[in-house]
């Protein structure tokens, strides 16, 4: 369950990350494909090298999709349908991998948002990422 106030604080949080989306998110992929190699196996049709122009608009997205659940957390199964569909259906992403980038995006933020990534900012993400991480694996219920 997550508070009023943790709920605008994280419509602020990811709105600020979505100034410098293609940073935060190559940043958060790149992490994942280091500590995880596995990972990498989702992405072998892409270049996933640092920075890489593919690496940097797939971060992107990543991070606005965020950000539109951030601003529809009330209704985040409906908001990510699509989304949780695509995983499912036709990227097949296995669930525990979800767990995975959430841990990655949560380091990435941290040294991005230095002080401010405060306890609460930090509870609050970390509860905002595993709700999202359940809606995107719900398909394999
Ligand atoms: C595609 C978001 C987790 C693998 C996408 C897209 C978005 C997205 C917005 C693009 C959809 C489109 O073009 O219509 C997210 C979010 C995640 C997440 C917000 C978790 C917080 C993961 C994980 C993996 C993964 C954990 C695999 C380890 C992929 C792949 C694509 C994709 C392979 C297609 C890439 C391409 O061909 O360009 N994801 N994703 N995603 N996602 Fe995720």
């Amino acid at each position: 369950m997550l508070s009023k106030y943790e709920k605008e604080l994280l419509v602020t949080i990811w709105e600020k990350m979505s100034l410098k989306a293609e940073d935060i998110g190559s940043d958060a992929l790149f992490r994942m494909f280091t500590v995880f190699p596995k990972t990498k196996t989702y992405f072998a049709h892409i270049d996933i090298s640092p920075r890489s122009p593919h690496l940097l608009s797939h971060g992107k997205k990543i991070i606005l999709a965020i950000a539109r659940g951030a601003r529809n957390i009330d209704s985040l199964t409906t908001t990510l349908a699509p989304l949780s569909a695509l995983h499912a259906y036709h990227l097949r992403i296995h669930p525990t991998n979800f767990k995975l980038l959430s841990h990655c995006l949560l380091v990435t933020l941290a040294t991005e948002m230095s002080d401010e990534f405060t306890p609460a900012a930090h509870a609050a993400t970390d509860k905002f990422l595993s709700a999202f991480s359940a809606v995107l694996a719900e398909k394999y219920r």
